[in-house]
């Protein structure tokens, strides 16, 4: 798949099978990552990658108990209220992989560079049959001292990105709806 066909066709996919990304698989989408672009060529970048389904489920529960807790604070996630109550949905769809980007604080346009990689992977991912979702539900779990000491993560690395990663249970079809890109022009 050419890359016009890949970030033309990429959904969100938020159910996948039980088949695994294989580790060859995964160390070629992290190196396809670390391809991006970066300032000053820093290449700020930290990965954890998970693809213990257990383990993805555990963190679901620890996620879903924790905004539920806070909800007060996460305004933008008070919509989702009666979803994280739901003890069949998953924050983290079930998945069988996921990666976690982080930047290095101490380069400065480390989340446009993280946020790059993230981007490299998903599209690399589409173009190998792989389907991916960006999860925002989870940005204050993996930011958190408590995940980041648990995983090695230096105090002075950021989360930038969480994807699920993982093959689809139902072929992506339909193309994303998108509004006309708004210009703006000189008066
Ligand atoms: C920063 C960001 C956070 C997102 N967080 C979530 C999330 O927590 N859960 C989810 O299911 N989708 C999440 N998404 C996916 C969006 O819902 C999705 O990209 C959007 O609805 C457009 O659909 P498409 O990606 O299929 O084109 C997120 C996407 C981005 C870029």
């Amino acid at each position: 798949m050419d890359v016009i066909s890949a970030i033309s066709t990429r959904r969100s996919v938020r159910s996948y099978t039980d088949q695994p990304v294989s580790p060859e698989t995964m160390d070629q989408l992290l190196r396809l990552g670390t391809m991006a672009a970066t300032g000053n060529n820093t290449q700020p970048w930290g990965f954890v990658v998970i693809q213990d389904k257990d383990e993805i489920e555990r963190l679901n529960q620890v996620i879903k108990a924790d905004l539920l807790a806070h909800l007060e604070d996460y305004p933008h996630l008070q919509q989702y209220q009666k979803g994280l109550e739901d003890p069949n949905f998953s924050v983290l769809n079930h998945a069988s992989s996921l990666v976690i980007v982080y930047g290095d604080t101490a380069a400065h346009y480390h989340v446009y560079d993280c946020t790059l990689a993230a981007s490299n992977i998903m599209m690399a991912a589409r173009s190998m049959g792989i389907e991916s979702c960006w999860i925002g539900f989870a940005e204050y779990y993996f930011a958190s001292d408590a995940f980041k000491k648990e995983y090695g993560v230096p105090d002075s690395y950021e989360l930038v990105s969480t994807l699920t990663l993982g093959y689809p249970t139902k072929p992506v079809t339909a193309a994303p709806d998108r509004r006309p890109p708004v210009i703006f022009h000189r008066s």
